[in-house]
């Protein structure tokens, strides 16, 4: 369980959701898939952590592709936290098979040489304690089934996907015995006409959907016609269209959790994110429709169209 939020502005406490398994998360994430120059993911993120988490971020997301879970670790050391103090989620990766996660060959590396995150199976400090969330990035499959023997070892709290159709979800639950927690997935007004299904499909299924690329509209596609719907709704409410597409996307995924990121990771930027979760009132309807019929007239992604592809069942 998290503890109490300590953070120094004094800032009010980021709103949790509960997964299927009983664990609250906080529903703004902030993500270490930083890319200052647009390219690289930034391999050192203390610093970022560090500042959100003193903007009241406790809920961090990483992966092992990024390269940057050891600065993740040191932050937490500099920050001398403790380990509930922040809800940390990983994803595999294909590349490093997950049986080598489960058989303890390969622990992550963190600063202080005691994995933060990882597969410790005798976890010695209070850092060592395990992963919050796993996320299957590409596995899926057989992959899940290794998941769950991390989480049956007590070695990730909570298990969940990434990328994940409904076909996918389908196949979780055919050969599985446990329902992935989240699904984490690209959702924004440009791509939301055909990632509803998927939405609606994991809401019902109790699987909490997790957003990435929720700023798209402003960081990928300006220009478009979501443009000026946003930027109507924001002058209504006195807030920003970052903040507008942020409440957006927690609304339109039944309260679901969104993550954000930050290249300049100016205290100003992530205390605009928190604020649309601390301080700005819920969308109505008529707002929440005119942004998904705006995007709805120029389907595009970020990544790839595997999403959009779901084979008809
Ligand atoms: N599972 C997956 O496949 C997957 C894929 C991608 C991402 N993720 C996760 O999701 C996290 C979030 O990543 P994201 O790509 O979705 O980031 P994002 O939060 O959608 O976008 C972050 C960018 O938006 C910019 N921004 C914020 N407000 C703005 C405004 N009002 N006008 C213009 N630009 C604005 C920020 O600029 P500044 O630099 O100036 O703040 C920042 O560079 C990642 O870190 C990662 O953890 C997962």
């Amino acid at each position: 369980m998290l503890s109490t939020l300590t953070a120094s502005n004094g800032s009010t406490t980021i709103p949790t959701i509960r997964l299927n398994n009983g664990i609250q998360v906080p529903v703004l994430g902030f993500g270490t898939a930083i890319k200052p120059d647009g390219k690289h993911t930034k391999k050192d993120v203390s610093e970022d952590v560090k500042l959100a988490y003193s903007e009241g971020f406790q809920h961090i997301d990483c992966a092992e592709r990024y390269g940057n879970e050891m600065s993740v670790g040191a932050a937490v050391k500099q920050l001398v936290l403790s380990r509930e103090a922040l809800f940390i989620a990983t994803k595999c990766m294909f590349l490093f098979p997950i049986s080598t996660w489960l058989h303890g060959a390969r622990h992550l590396p963190t600063a202080t040489d005691e994995p933060i995150v990882g597969t410790n199976p005798e976890p010695k400090t209070s850092l060592q304690k395990s992963l919050d969330l796993f996320v299957d990035d590409v596995g899926l499959g057989k992959t899940w089934l290794l998941m769950e023997e991390l989480q049956k070892d007590g070695k990730a709290t909570s298990i969940g996907v990434s990328n994940a159709r409904v076909d996918d979800i389908d196949e979780i639950l055919k050969i599985g015995g446990i329902v992935p927690a989240v699904n984490q997935i690209e959702l924004h007004p440009y791509c939301y006409d055909k990632a509803k299904n998927i939405v609606d499909y994991c809401h019902s299924k109790g699987i909490i959907i997790e957003v990435f690329c929720a700023l798209a509209p402003l960081t990928q596609f300006p220009g478009g016609p979501v443009d000026v719907v946003v930027k109507d709704i924001a002058s209504q409410l006195n807030a920003t269209e970052d903040q507008v597409l942020l409440k957006w996307a927690h609304q339109v995924t039944h309260g679901g959790i969104v993550l954000v990121s930050s290249a300049s990771c100016k205290k100003t930027r992530l205390e605009g994110y928190r604020k649309a979760f601390t301080e700005m009132r819920g969308l109505t309807r008529d707002q929440l429709d005119a942004i998904s019929a705006a995007g709805a007239k120029k389907h595009q992604r970020v990544y790839g169209t595997r999403m959009d592809e779901e084979p008809s069942l």
